[in-house]
């Protein structure tokens, strides 16, 4: 109790303290980097920011793809609102010219810079990462970006270079003798150290690892050595598990080294050797941006920062034999979230939260508004929060009652697998998974969708789903069916629909 009037009057002071001078944020993203635990892998720098900072360890994405998930978590409105699902609209042209989360600080004296991967670059955010309007300066892209793809990679049998999924490199012998997240290190920590401008700054750095491939130098795979990596407690596909639920992973299966392995399309599984393997890439690739992150974090002044880390999705790794993300099970959804700020004390929040609740949170830790207004049905307002801002639960933690909730989707284009169903475009998605995430269960609802008139119908049902993470953490036991559960499923069913059917009501 003490402790906690001590920290709220430390923050209160912080408080004061910002409107004088306000502080900076860092806003770190790291593409497609799942929640991992201590025990799986040793990431000693992300590990640091969350010591001193808090560390939220039940947070979801909104919609486990690139685009919909980073449009959202930057709009702080939900893929049904921006109605983006796939890579293909930008929400300016299409639903509303929302104020963005670099905007509202570029609007308030902030300056902002955009380095690597922070909107997914394309279509999603006009071809310029919404610039101007996001970004003071012309966001940044390294120039090796453009061998993401490159048969750079040596194979072990036949010394051919390859377009691998496994891709552990020698940086003297790649293009340009550099790494995209390389070059956006520097390209960040050149900005932190000759910044000599007065004016706070907003500066956002996407690092592309762990994405596929997963390149990344080659000493990294020692520290991850083989004979300590875990298969997944369930590699198979669930016998209970409704096929709508299921993704083939075909970005996996055609990479050069997976494709020689003839897995059977669309259910086939990963041999359990390369899932090993795959394993040990993936913690060597988040080893090598962890180290990254420990060398961008050495140019910041943390006394006057504010410091969040976080990720657009997660990664299945081969959990009941799916690989990459595109689906609604934790795997996919779940990431680190860590914010740390002058005056905030160290804490772990237990309570499931969103990536929509960054920007309010954001916008309350600075200090610079205090009216976090909610949007309301339809809300046209060019600036208003669907999440929430986690404020409170950072400075009260885990003391805090209330019914926190998470929730997100994902489309499909039909029941069955098949190669468009890992990332559909909008014009062939017939169905949406619906999902709610409380501190105990997951529940899901794939029901019918009509992608002209952005409506559903809870009538139309392609599979059910229910996980109940105290005794099944691998959500491997669809207990839909299970009749002891026919009360919670039910309390379930009519919260998601009652919250997504309010967010189908936005008219614009
Ligand atoms: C969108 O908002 C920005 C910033 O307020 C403004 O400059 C721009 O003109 C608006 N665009 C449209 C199409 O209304
Ligand atoms: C730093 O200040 C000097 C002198 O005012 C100016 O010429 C220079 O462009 C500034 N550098 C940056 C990175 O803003
Ligand atoms: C995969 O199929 C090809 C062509 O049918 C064959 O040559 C190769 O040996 C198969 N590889 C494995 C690992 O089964
Ligand atoms: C707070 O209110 C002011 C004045 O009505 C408005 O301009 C501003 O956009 C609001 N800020 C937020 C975060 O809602
Ligand atoms: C789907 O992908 C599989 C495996 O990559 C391929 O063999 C098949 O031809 C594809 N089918 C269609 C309809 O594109």
């Amino acid at each position: 109790m003490c402790l906690l009037i001590i920290t709220f009057m430390l923050v209160s002071l912080g408080k004061t303290a910002t409107s004088v001078t306000q502080n900076n944020v860092l806003f770190i993203i790291v593409d497609d980097l799942r929640h991992l635990s201590k025990e799986t892998i040793n990431l000693p720098n992300i590990q640091s920011i969350a010591k001193s900072g808090v560390y939220f360890n039940n947070a979801f994405s909104q919609q486990a793809l690139c685009a919909p998930s980073r449009n959202s978590m930057l709009t702080g409105r939900r893929p049904d609102t921006l109605r983006l699902y796939d890579f293909s609209s930008y929400w300016r042209d299409t639903v509303g010219n929302f104020t963005t989360l670099p905007q509202f600080f570029k609007e308030n004296g902030y300056e902002t810079y955009s380095v690597g991967k922070v909107f997914h670059p394309g279509p999603s955010s006009n071809f310029n990462d919404d610039y101007p309007l996001s970004w003071t300066h012309f966001p940044y892209h390294p120039s090796t970006d453009k061998y993401k793809d490159a048969a750079v990679c040596r194979d072990t049998t036949s010394k051919k270079l390859q377009k691998n999924l496994i891709c552990p490199i020698d940086i003297f012998n790649q293009p340009e003798k550099t790494l995209p997240d390389l070059e956006t290190l520097e390209y960040a920590t050149n900005i932190l150290s000759n910044r000599n401008s007065s004016t706070p700054f907003f500066l956002a750095v996407g690092f592309h690892k762990p994405h596929i491939p997963l390149k990344f130098p080659k000493q990294y795979l020692e520290k991850i050595p083989i004979n300590k990596v875990k298969p997944p407690k369930h590699p198979n596909m669930p016998h209970n598990l409704p096929l709508v639920a299921w993704h083939p992973w075909t970005d996996i299966r055609k990479r050069d080294d997976i494709a020689r392995l003839n897995i059977s399309f669309p259910l086939g599984l990963m041999p359990s050797e390369w899932s090993l393997k795959i394993r040990q890439s993936y913690y060597a690739a988040a080893s090598y941006v962890d180290d990254l992150i420990g060398a961008l974090l050495s140019f910041v002044d943390r006394r006057k920062t504010i410091v969040v880390l976080t990720s657009d999705h997660g990664w299945s790794l081969g959990e009941n034999g799916l690989w990459a993300k595109y689906s609604n099970f934790d795997v996919a959804l779940k990431v680190p979230l860590i914010f740390s700020a002058p005056g905030i004390a160290r804490s772990i929040v237990h309570a499931p939260v969103e990536l929509v609740d960054i920007f309010p949170t954001l916008v309350d830790l600075s200090g610079i508004a205090n009216n976090i207004s909610k949007c309301r049905n339809n809300e046209k307002s060019l600036l208003c929060f669907e999440g929430k801002s986690l404020k409170l639960l950072m400075i009260e933690g885990s003391q805090k009652p209330g019914n926190y909730l998470a929730f997100s989707q994902y489309p499909r284009p039909s029941a069955y697998p098949q190669n468009k169903s890992d990332k559909p475009r909008l014009k062939n998605i017939k169905i949406m998974g619906y999902s709610v995430r409380t501190k105990r269960f997951r529940y899901t609802e794939w029901v019918s969708f009509n992608n002209k008139l952005f409506t559903i119908d809870w009538n139309i049902i392609y599979g059910l789903e229910l996980y109940d993470h105290i005794i099944d953490s691998e959500e491997s036991n669809n207990l839909y069916l299970v009749h002891k559960y026919k009360n919670i499923k039910q309390y379930l069913s009519g919260l998601l629909r009652a919250h997504f059917n309010r967010k189908n009501t936005h008219l614009y």
